[in-house]
């Protein structure tokens, strides 16, 4: 053991129940051992509320870390090790221009839902629940898809177009019934040029890191793979995903190694997503099943939390210095609405 994780452990052991820290899945394997909870961006805002530590320490990035404050208890305080790992895509969607582009689709009556990938900051879930949307994950946007098509006459998704057009495609929508939209930073472009009356409005944002699995891999993967499964997140594009035997949300893919390892020994897996889990899988069912990653994907924001920055933020708590995050008091109403509407 080094002498970080050493001194990890034991400010851990020190503080005992006063702190629990948490973890999303693409962290490194040092940050996870140190976790006491586990998850993907679903699971772990439903555990929020059921933690009873003083201190909730959150190993993910920013947008997370808000959504557990916003969960939280009242005087419980949520920490990031790593307050700037800031998830590119949940900068693709700024609130005020959503509120913009929202008032431009509803200007003729026509009502349009927002439904808000949980990728996205706290100001833009407030937005979202200001217009009566909701927030989804990956693990439940099928479901929550088809709760907002059924609220009014349109649905806009955002930010992350690939998640929205997978979505889509599960429900059986036609590219004919979306839309990607043509915007600046101050709104729509060539409004009146652009079909809006259709039923999916989806924001032109991505996941640079999952948009960064190309189609080409794939085959190549079933070329040196003969037989092989193929699964991924559905962050990656449409033309990937339309190659692959299966796509689902990070929860998804760690019970699909599982069963493959369970039920289908010296075989192989192939999965599109972060590396972090991908090698984390590899090393957990290892002998039973080959589990390999279809290219190089490593979030460089969740990288940003280390096991040094976790023990300056122990440190911090001992000694009653640690700055909690603080989330501004006029957005909790609107944003926790669009949370708890998905919860
Ligand atoms: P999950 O919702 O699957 O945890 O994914 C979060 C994320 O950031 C994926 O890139
Ligand atoms: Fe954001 Fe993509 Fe990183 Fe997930 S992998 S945290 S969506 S940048």
């Amino acid at each position: 053991m080094n002498e970080i994780t050493a001194a990890v452990t034991a400010l851990k052991k020190q503080l005992g129940a006063r702190v629990r820290i948490m973890g999303h899945h693409y962290q490194s394997d040092a940050v996870v051992a140190h976790c006491d909870i586990t998850g993907d961006s679903l699971e772990l805002a439903r555990r929020v509320p059921d933690v009873d530590a003083e201190h909730i320490v959150f190993c993910g990035v920013f947008f997370m870390g808000e959504s557990a404050a916003l969960l939280a208890k009242p005087g419980q305080a949520v920490h990031l090790p790593a307050p700037d790992a800031d998830c590119m895509m949940s900068l693709m969607t700024p609130a005020g221009l959503a509120r913009r582009v929202l008032e431009q689709l509803t200007a003729t009556g026509r009502r349009v839902v927002p439904l808000a990938y949980v990728n996205t900051t706290l100001a833009l879930k407030a937005v979202v629940g200001e217009y009566g949307g909701a927030v989804c994950t990956s693990a439940n946007a099928e479901t929550m898809l088809r709760w907002a098509l059924d609220q009014g006459d349109g649905v806009l998704f955002l930010p992350d177009k690939h998640l929205g057009r997978n979505t889509a495609g599960k429900l059986g929508l036609t590219p004919d019934e979306q839309h990607i939209l043509r915007l600046n930073g101050h709104g729509l472009i060539d409004a009146e040029r652009q079909p809006l009356d259709r039923p999916l409005l989806l924001w032109p944002g991505c996941c640079a890191i999952h948009a960064r699995l190309r189609p080409e891999q794939a085959e190549a993967a079933r070329a040196a793979y003969p037989g092989c499964r193929l699964v991924a997140h559905p962050e990656c594009r449409p033309e990937l995903i339309e190659r692959c035997d299966a796509a689902g949300s990070t929860s998804f893919l760690i019970r699909e190694a599982a069963r493959l390892a369970g039920e289908a020994p010296g075989s192989t897996l192939v999965i599109g997503t972060e590396n972090n889990l991908v090698d984390r899988l590899a090393d957990r069912h290892k002998g039973r099943c080959r589990i390999l990653p279809l290219g190089r994907a490593y979030c460089p924001d969740m990288a940003k939390v280390t096991e040094a920055k976790l023990l300056a933020t122990l440190s911090a708590i001992a000694h009653g210095t640690a700055e909690p995050l603080a989330v501004e008091a006029a957005l909790c109403g609107p944003a926790r609405r669009s949370l708890t509407r998905m919860l």
